[in-house]
């Protein structure tokens, strides 16, 4: 099974230009409860380098491109976005990283779940325990 599963959104598009609407449960597949974005990244700054225990998590790159990379602990994936009618969406035990911003990169993203510094894994040796711990 892909470690990348995109979700592809309907542009509800006229001849004034696109418009794309995210919906719970809808086009989102989660009860939405936070909406964060990433602008301004700096060159060659990579972000990202976690998972998480309970998060559920679409990112879709607004403008420009970024490229993330999924790791479930055994195999990896990357992938670039870079058009808003494509969203990433993130689930269970996953690391990711984020690298390659191009310089007007918006990269939003939708959640499952208020911030919680506490869902977080930061340390990719103790992430890989956990995965052999759930294998
Ligand atoms: P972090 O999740 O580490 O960023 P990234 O995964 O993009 O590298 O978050 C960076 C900082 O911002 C960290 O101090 C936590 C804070 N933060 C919030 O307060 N709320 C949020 O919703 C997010 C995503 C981060």
């Amino acid at each position: 099974m892909s470690l990348i599963n995109l979700i592809k959104f309907d542009i509800l598009g006229d001849s004034r230009g696109s418009l794309i609407s995210l919906e719970q449960y809808n086009n989102i597949p989660f009860d939405i409860k936070r909406i964060y974005y990433i602008f301004d990244t700096q060159s060659n700054i990579s972000r990202g380098f976690h998972a998480h225990y309970n998060l559920e998590q679409v990112a879709i790159c607004l403008k420009g491109n970024v490229t993330f990379l999924i790791d479930d602990g055994k195999d990896k994936e990357k992938v670039t976005l870079s058009s808003p009618d494509i969203g990433l969406h993130i689930k269970g035990l996953k690391w990711r990283e984020m690298h390659d911003f191009s310089e007007d990169c918006v990269l939003i993203v939708v959640a499952s779940e208020l911030y919680d510094e506490a869902d977080y894994i930061r340390d990719y040796t103790n992430f890989l325990e956990l995965v052999s711990n759930n294998a």
